[in-house]
């Protein structure tokens, strides 16, 4: 029997095979990223995830897991011939015990929030795809978001997990005791792995008393070095829940999107702050950085006003047309220099190539972490790179990232987007471990193949 033929006889589990059904799960979120033809198999319960990974083993079939497919750096988008197992049906939360909860691994962040919430409590987990973006996503790639600053990345939050080995076998930490030194974690290495090692079919997800007062500050500063030379005192902001920044362009390109005439100027750089403390410490701000140009919002439509100028870029950038995305990190005080020098080399190979280029800049301003999106000018036909000059721009940044001592990946992840640059990073010792540790996971090299390690 064929593969689609096996699936079909699992119990609780659809299988899509209809190029209509199908075209959703083949391509990422930005529409850069396609893969298959595929199969995609939706189990509803953990055992039927086990019985698919089975049958495809028994198959010798790739096996790509996928959430809610925001992923941006290919990370889900399929190879041709694979099976694509989408987790968004596992989607029961359970009881508060311990301060966490096990959510199935299709829980949106959205409704594990809005479950948290309910109970006085937070997931902790802030990123702007909370919508659709799941809790087996988040650990598969170790998310991280607005609010590292304050609950850690998606490895801080989880405190177990169940997922299906390669072979089709459960491994089963959904609670493990708090103190447990017995071995290799194998929960932590899952947690960040990309679907490459197993896939997670449930998190234990650890819970924080919700914030009891937010309160969102929009400060304009004439410049980014302006900006990151406030960021100590920003630190010093009571109850600080997130510092996040955007190039002013960047808020420009929102309001318009959206619609709505910023209310601070957006010839420099935005900083957003994201407090649990009320207007009056908040106001704090105004005697931390004097003659700042502030706008604050308090109750939580105010509050969501002024986020939408940081939370709804990816979502302005995509409108505009296919960008070519990074998602690298620099420590602070080179951070400005090297942002300079990442945009210069950008303009640099676009001048080159004689292609227009609009750089896009935003991100995590406490962590370092900036997203460089570089959008094709509204000249160039569909809106998009050709693949070969996509190659250069992304080099372009990445070497200027690694020469000021950054990362390549301070989020997204790695994926098949980044891969080829992960030895640059990480040296070939510590990839070649990790292609011993995939090895010892998956040995017959049929998860998510191609993803982080070839
Ligand atoms: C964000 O911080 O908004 C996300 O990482 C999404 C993105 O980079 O496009
Ligand atoms: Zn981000």
């Amino acid at each position: 029997m064929d593969v689609g033929g096996a699936l079909r006889e699992i119990a609780d589990c659809s299988v899509l095979t209809d190029a209509g059904a199908v075209a959703g799960y083949l391509v990422d979120w930005t529409g850069r990223w396609r893969g298959g033809p595929a199969i995609v198999a939706r189990p509803r319960t953990a055992p039927a995830v086990a019985a698919v990974v089975r049958a495809c083993a028994a198959a010798g079939v790739p096996v790509v897991p996928q959430g809610g497919n925001t992923g941006l750096v290919a990370g889900a988008v399929p190879p041709a011939g694979a099976v694509v197992v989408s987790l968004t049906g596992l989607d029961a939360i359970g009881e508060v015990s311990d301060g966490a909860v096990v959510a199935g691994a299709g829980v949106t962040l959205a409704a594990l929030e809005s479950f948290a919430a309910a109970r006085g409590l937070t997931c902790g987990l802030a990123l702007a795809s909370g919508e659709s973006a799941t809790v087996g996503g988040a650990a598969a790639t170790n998310a991280g978001g607005a609010e590292v600053l304050r609950y850690g990345t998606a490895r801080a939050r989880i405190a177990g997990l169940r997922a299906v080995l390669p072979d089709g076998a459960v491994l089963d930490r959904r609670r493990p005791p708090v103190k447990d030194n017995t071995g290799y974690d194998l929960v932590d290495q899952l947690v960040g792995s990309e679907g490459t090692l197993a896939v997670i079919t449930d998190v234990t997800w650890r819970l924080e008393p919700a914030p009891r007062e937010r309160t969102v500050l929009a400060l304009a500063f004439g410049s980014l070095p302006d900006a990151v030379a406030a960021v100590p005192r920003l630190r010093g902001l009571p109850g600080l829940l997130a510092l996040e920044w955007s190039d002013g362009a960047a808020v420009a390109r929102v309001a318009a999107h959206i619609d709505s005439p910023a209310p601070l100027p957006t010839d420099g750089c935005w900083v957003f702050a994201e407090l649990d403390a009320p207007l009056s410490e908040a106001s704090e701000v105004a005697e931390l950085l004097p003659d700042q140009r502030i706008a604050v919002g308090v109750g939580a439509e105010d509050r969501a006003r002024l986020w939408r100028y940081r939370a709804r870029t990816t979502e302005a950038v995509n409108a505009a047309g296919v960008p070519v995305k990074l998602d690298v990190g620099v420590p602070l005080p080179r951070f400005a220099a090297a942002q300079a020098a990442v945009v210069r080399a950008v303009r640099e190979v676009a001048a080159d190539a004689a292609f227009p280029v609009e750089p896009v800049l935003f991100g995590h301003l406490a962590e370092g972490n900036v997203h460089v999106n570089l959008l094709p000018g509204a000249s160039a036909p569909d809106r998009r790179f050709p693949e070969e000059l996509a190659v250069r721009l992304e080099a372009a940044v990445l070497e200027q990232v690694l020469a000021h001592g950054g990362t390549i990946s301070a989020e997204h992840g790695i994926g098949r987007a980044k891969r080829a640059w992960l030895e640059r990073q990480r040296g070939g010792a510590q990839v070649a471990l990790m292609r011993r540790i995939k090895a010892a996971w998956d040995p017959a090299g049929l998860l998510n193949p191609g993803v982080l390690v070839d």
